[in-house]
């Protein structure tokens, strides 16, 4: 099957911009850990002169206690693999409302709550830091959302890790699957729009042929008259 320049390089076009629209996608499939690499608070909340229990937690999900974090105006920093790590996951680009708050008999009281967002990791090393005055002073890790968060541009740096990978190739596969359906249609429809022409063309020729016979029959002549 061959198809004219026009269709051929306008499938080609479309088959680009398939690719590109997918290769957006690994962004969204992605989970992306998020964990805490240090943290110091500045004040507690409570009346009572008590070691505070501090916690995570973001909308919808479970609460996260930092055993460790008793004392204030002391930097705790962590490894990532602590038992109670990570904070939270990332599956998308959508933020998150996630604080954290000190356990309180009556009530928890909050050192700061705030959109939480893969994008806030805009460092190359996968850090953010999240700052509130005379609360607390925070540092998450999550190297996974720096691609989430930020744009097309760094994708070729997607394909390092061996998981992105399958993803990129998952995504591969997934064009070039649409894009041969797409090609199908195409060539379907241009050869439906060739038969229909041929037919078109077919019927007025046939319809001339016609009124040439009528006016001929009009005339008085014959078919043969002009041989005479
Ligand atoms: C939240 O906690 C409940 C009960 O402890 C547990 O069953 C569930 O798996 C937890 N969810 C997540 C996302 O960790
Ligand atoms: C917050 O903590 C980080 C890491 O411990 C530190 O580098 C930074 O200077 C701290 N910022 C403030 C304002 O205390």
């Amino acid at each position: 099957m061959s198809l004219p320049p026009r269709q051929r390089s306008r499938a080609f076009r479309m088959f680009t911009l398939c690719s590109v629209l997918l290769s957006w996608f690994p962004g969204s499939i992605l989970s992306a850990v998020v964990t805490l690499d240090s943290i110091e608070i500045f004040k507690t909340h409570d009346w009572l002169p008590s070691k505070p229990t501090v916690y995570f937690q973001c909308k919808g999900e479970n609460k996260t206690s930092l055993p460790d974090v008793k004392e204030t105006h002391v930097s705790y920093a962590f490894k990532g693999e602590e038992s109670w790590q990570p904070l939270t996951e990332f599956s998308n680009k959508k933020c998150k409302r996630c604080g954290f708050y000190e356990e309180d008999i009556i009530k928890s009281d909050e050192f700061d709550e705030w959109e939480f967002c893969p994008s806030d990791f805009s460092d190359p090393d996968g850090r953010y830091k999240h700052f509130k005055d005379k609360e607390l002073n925070v540092t998450f890790l999550c190297p996974d959302c720096v691609p989430l968060g930020s744009d097309v541009s760094n994708h070729t740096t997607v394909s390092h890790n061996g998981e992105k990978g399958m993803h990129v190739a998952l995504v591969i596969t997934i064009s070039a699957v649409i894009s041969s359906l797409f090609i199908i249609g195409l060539l379907v429809a241009y050869k439906y729009w060739q038969k229909r022409k041929r037919e078109q063309e077919h019927a007025q020729f046939l319809k001339l042929f016609e009124e040439g016979d009528e006016m001929e029959d009009e005339l008085g002549l014959g078919p043969l008259s002009g041989v005479i």
